[in-house]
């Protein structure tokens, strides 16, 4: 069975966040089970990867989109040490570019990317058994593989559409249909939702399935999802929820070359208060006091928008008797608040922008791992503490729900319910609690680093999703 993820980005060539850890891992674990062939299709960035790695040219030739002639090339990475084969999509002046998002032509951009994949499956014959698209970047293309004439030689793949994030589903003006490649007029129901196209709407309505990347998502969808809650309704019966694991060769503490000091669960107590004690140096924090890390995104969804509040509020009631890291960027009235909040406090250390290396470095030093989350469609950062022994303070939501559980019911992370500064404290009082009682803190180490989110288990389960 051979199957192509299509995606804007996978991890190691391109990440912005949780869907490229995703790309760069489940294709790699689905080959890992007999028959079956997985490919990553994402387009060409101007990133390192790209200039380090070698790619032939499997396919040169152009499409139409609109009036525009556009040159597409695919290109094929020769070493195939991902664990997969990856082919980039390349279209001069719009798919040769520095970064995945934050173009004001980005409708243009991933329409040209779907058409550019059709295009060439269609003119060299490749036919798959599944198309997986991931988010509504690749959201039109279950509607064109059905519905365009240029790719009728694909007519009847199966495709599966995977909702990794439904804040985003690429609306755009019915004036762009002018860009797509030409289709089947009366079928135009299937592109629209509330009078604009919408991709994500599409991909649930064309799709074979659809899956949410967490079942705690799934459910929430159905109630919440900016208009779309009626559509996963009548679709239901070809909804499934599937859990993420986490690529555990990259995500290994004993072997991570990102890491001062590497551990397992026999030293883990010891080694990461090394690494911790590193960590603190560098940023000037103090080794002794618990310490608390937020990362990712600036972004509501997030609620990073509560982090300042959280920052002098638990300092200052604690009387400063805790830290706090945070690692990330994104909206820049947040980031110059922590920026002023960084000056005065000096229990409390910001490192802005992405950067992969630390990032791995603070869950392997923390304490607590932070995650006011408003939505959380599955969350890897919870995963990546805890395997590394990092104790996870979540909200109660979507993915987070489905993987930590409160230690008050037997599982080994903290809980809590709303998205809110009141709530976020309260947690860190517990935690600051837990801290002082270090039988407790060691055997919530071991506990969290016990957790198997290996992604064998549900590589499988979409293995016998794509069979049905
Ligand atoms: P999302 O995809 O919504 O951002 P996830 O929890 O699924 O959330 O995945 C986030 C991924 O991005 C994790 O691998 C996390 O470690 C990483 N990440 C987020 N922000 C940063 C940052 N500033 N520097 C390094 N890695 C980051
Ligand atoms: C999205 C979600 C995140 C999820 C990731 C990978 O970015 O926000 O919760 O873990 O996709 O599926």
């Amino acid at each position: 069975m051979t199957i192509y993820h299509l995606s804007t980005e996978c991890y190691p060539v391109a990440k912005v966040g949780g869907l490229a850890d995703v790309v760069g891992a489940l294709p790699k674990y689905q080959n890992k089970i007999e028959g079956i062939y997985a490919k990553v299709v994402m387009p060409w960035y101007n990133k390192p990867f790209v200039h380090e790695h070698d790619f032939d040219v499997v396919f040169d030739g152009f499409i139409h989109q609109g009036q525009n002639m556009l040159q597409v090339q695919v290109l094929k990475e020769k070493s195939k040490e991902l664990g997969f084969e990856l082919f980039l999509v390349r279209i001069p002046g719009l798919l040769d570019r520095d970064n995945p998002y934050g173009y004001q032509d980005e409708s243009y951009q991933f329409l040209g990317f779907q058409h550019g994949i059709l295009h060439w499956l269609s003119a060299m014959q490749i036919r798959p058994d599944v198309l997986h698209c991931h988010d509504y970047h690749t959201g039109l293309v279950p509607f064109m593989v059905e519905n365009c004439a240029e790719f009728s030689f694909l007519k009847g793949v199966k495709t599966i559409g995977t909702i990794h994030n439904g804040e985003y589903q690429g609306m755009m003006s019915w004036e762009m249909v002018r860009y797509m490649p030409d289709f089947d007029g009366y079928k135009w129901g299937l592109l629209d939702w509330s009078g604009l196209i919408n991709p994500l709407a599409s991909m649930i309505k064309c799709c074979h399935a659809f899956t949410a990347v967490s079942g705690g998502y799934l459910d929430e969808l159905f109630t919440s999802f900016h208009g779309l809650e009626n559509l996963v309704r009548q679709e239901f019966s070809k909804s499934f929820g599937i859990i993420n694991g986490i690529d555990t060769e990259v995500w290994n503490p004993e072997t991570d070359p990102m890491l001062d000091f590497n551990f397992n669960k026999k030293n883990a107590v010891k080694t990461k208060k090394k690494n911790k004690e590193s960590l603190c140096k560098e940023y000037n924090l103090n080794p002794d006091l618990p310490l608390f890390a937020f990362i990712g995104r600036f972004a509501t969804e997030k609620g990073a928008d509560l982090l300042p509040d959280v920052v002098w509020r638990s300092i200052t009631e604690s009387s400063g008797s805790l830290n706090i890291i945070i690692l990330g960027s994104g909206n820049p009235q947040l980031e110059n608040r922590l920026r002023e909040l960084d000056n005065v406090y000096i229990n409390f250390a910001l490192d802005l922008g992405y950067k992969e290396h630390l990032s791995h470095k603070i869950y392997a030093s923390a304490d607590f791992l932070l995650m006011p989350s408003r939505v959380e469609p599955c969350g890897l950062n919870q995963m990546y503490a805890m395997r590394y022994g990092t104790i996870p303070v979540v909200r109660y939501i979507g993915g987070l729900r489905d993987t930590v559980q409160d230690i008050s019911t037997g599982g080994a992370g903290l809980n809590f319910t709303n998205a809110g500064t009141d709530d976020v404290i309260h947690s860190m009082e517990r935690a600051t609690a837990i801290y002082g009682n270090k039988t407790l803190m060691k055997n919530l180490v071991l506990a969290n680093m016990n957790f198997d989110f290996a992604w064998e288990k549900s590589a499988q389960i979409y293995i016998d999703l794509y069979k049905n």
